[in-house]
């Protein structure tokens, strides 16, 4: 089930890799692009410059020559120079005159045509214009020749009587452009081998300290519960390992109460047995007992035999109440009553010492409650009190009630707990002065059921005592149950 969880879950490094990777490569590919265009716009912008100068040359010797109106034959010499210009430019010159007509065409195809593009109307209204084809990498240019001019005014030319509608081609700049797109791919390329290579190494650094966490629990999983799980490296890191030895550390705590309560129920429970066979064994040594001693002996037996089945009895409560199982009768119920109930139980137990029990009641109080577990409650808040006390002492119980919850102290006048073992009292098998608990019978489950019975209640139990002086337990619990 693990490991098809972990087949299915993809590894942090790959997306790591990728983000790292994506952000590095990304301006590169950006820049080679644009590299490439801008060379390209250059070299178009350069060479139609070039085009426009060459040709406004030829255009100065056709306006001179006459070359429009003139025969062909006569200006033989610029129809070569036409012709060797378009091939130089890998291109097509024609020329136009007034008309519109197309008298001269390098090509050779549209002598005698008409020709009325919109370059060309444009151009005898005085523009020179010039078009870039990106798609089919040839560009038009359109310049005027203007009607030869003597005197003064010939510097700035005459009125435009005819056109030079130039096509040229770029494509060998595309052969120049590839290239440098293929340089810079390759450049490209390498950087990318060299990034994943690096970021491969980074990578890797990164997610070791998570690897060691990850080999550390495994330890832990192992059963080894005093691994120290320290990975300083990150700030996240170092806060996992806090977490999880927190976390261990409460494993440890548990793990150690846990070995404690078994170490400790195997050993109540063998005491008393022991104490039975050492008792029958002897009875058993003898040959003729006198029948005093056999009933003294026996009366032992059932002593210890009571003793072994209320640590049992009290063992299977607070099982169940540990895991959850235990059945709650909520009811409304009378506290007062309840509480008078239990007095009554242990005043024969408090006379055999003098002690006074008082019972204070500051207002009556009913509470949903489940009357057999709270009564147990009372009953071993109560006993303590009685049992812990000394000869002619006191028990005073208070029960006292605000809108929501109830108050009940159990305060006596007895030996006292020291303040180290107050919080330890409630944990289970737990006596302050062992040999004094097992005079009393006392096993140490008492107040650890008590303690389940008022939390079962939502409530909450705590200790006040001062040594020698006397013990209080205040108990306080919510007048209406909630699930
Ligand atoms: N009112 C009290 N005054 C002084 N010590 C007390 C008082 N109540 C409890 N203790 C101490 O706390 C320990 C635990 O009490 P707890 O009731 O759990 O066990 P126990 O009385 O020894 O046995 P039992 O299971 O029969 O009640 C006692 O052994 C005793 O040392
Ligand atoms: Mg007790």
């Amino acid at each position: 089930m693990y490991d098809c969880y972990c087949r299915h879950t993809p590894s942090i490094k790959l997306p790591l890799a990728f983000i790292i990777l994506l952000f590095s490569m990304a301006p590169l590919l950006a820049e080679g692009r644009m590299l490439a265009d801008a060379s390209r716009q250059t070299q178009v912008a350069g060479r139609i410059i070039e085009v426009q100068n060459q040709c406004q040359i030829i255009s100065d010797k056709i306006s001179r020559s006459g070359y429009l109106s003139g025969s062909r034959v006569e200006n033989a010499g610029i129809d070569t120079e036409l012709s060797m210009l378009a091939d130089i430019f890998s291109g097509r010159i024609i020329i136009v005159n007034s008309g519109f007509k197309i008298i001269s065409d390098t090509f050779s195809l549209s002598e005698g045509k008409i020709c009325i593009p919109e370059e060309v109307i444009r151009c005898f209204q005085g523009e020179i214009t010039n078009k870039y084809n990106t798609q089919k990498h040839y560009f038009v240019l359109a310049i005027p020749i203007s009607e030869a001019v003597q005197g003064p005014e010939s510097a700035s030319g005459g009125r435009t009587v005819g056109v030079m509608l130039v096509t040229a081609s770029t494509e060998s700049m595309l052969a120049l452009e590839e290239s440098l797109i293929d340089k810079a791919s390759f450049f490209q390329l390498v950087v990318f081998v060299l990034l994943l290579i690096l970021v491969s190494v980074v990578v890797y650094v990164m997610v070791k300290p998570l690897n060691r966490i990850a080999a550390l629990i495994d330890k832990v999983a192992e059963g080894n519960l005093d691994v120290d799980i320290r990975e300083d490296t990150y700030q996240e890191t170092k806060k996992i390992s806090k977490s999880l030895n927190r976390s261990l550390k409460r494993l440890k705590a548990l793990e150690q109460s846990r070995q404690e309560f078994v170490s400790n129920v195997s050993h109540e429970l063998k005491t008393p047995i022991t104490s039975i066979r050492v008792l029958a064994d002897s009875l058993m040594g003898m040959e003729d007992a006198p029948k005093e001693l056999y009933q003294e002996f026996m009366s032992d037996i059932s002593d210890e035999i009571d003793r072994e089945s209320k640590i049992i009895d009290d063992l299977l409560t607070l099982v169940r109440m540990d895991k959850g199982t235990a059945e709650i009768n909520i009811a409304p119920v009378s506290i007062n009553g309840l509480v008078e109930m239990a007095l009554k139980r242990l005043r024969p137990i408090a006379r055999k010492r003098n002690i006074e029990l008082i019972f204070e009641s500051i207002r009556e109080v009913t509470a949903d409650i489940d009357e057999v577990k709270l009564s147990l409650a009372v009953s071993n808040l109560v006993e303590n009190a009685i049992k812990y006390n000394k000869q002619d002492g006191w028990v005073r119980v208070t029960l006292d009630a605000d809108h929501k919850y109830f108050y009940l102290k159990v305060a006596d006048s007895g030996i006292g707990i020291p303040a180290e073992f107050k919080e330890r009292v409630f944990e289970r098998f737990y006596r302050v002065d062992k040999a004094r608990s097992r005079e009393t019978g006392g096993t140490g489950l008492g107040l650890a059921i008590t303690r389940s019975v008022i939390l079962m209640h939502h409530g909450a139990i705590r200790v006040e005592s001062i040594e020698k002086e006397g013990t209080t337990f205040i108990v306080r619990i919510p007048l209406i149950y909630s699930s």
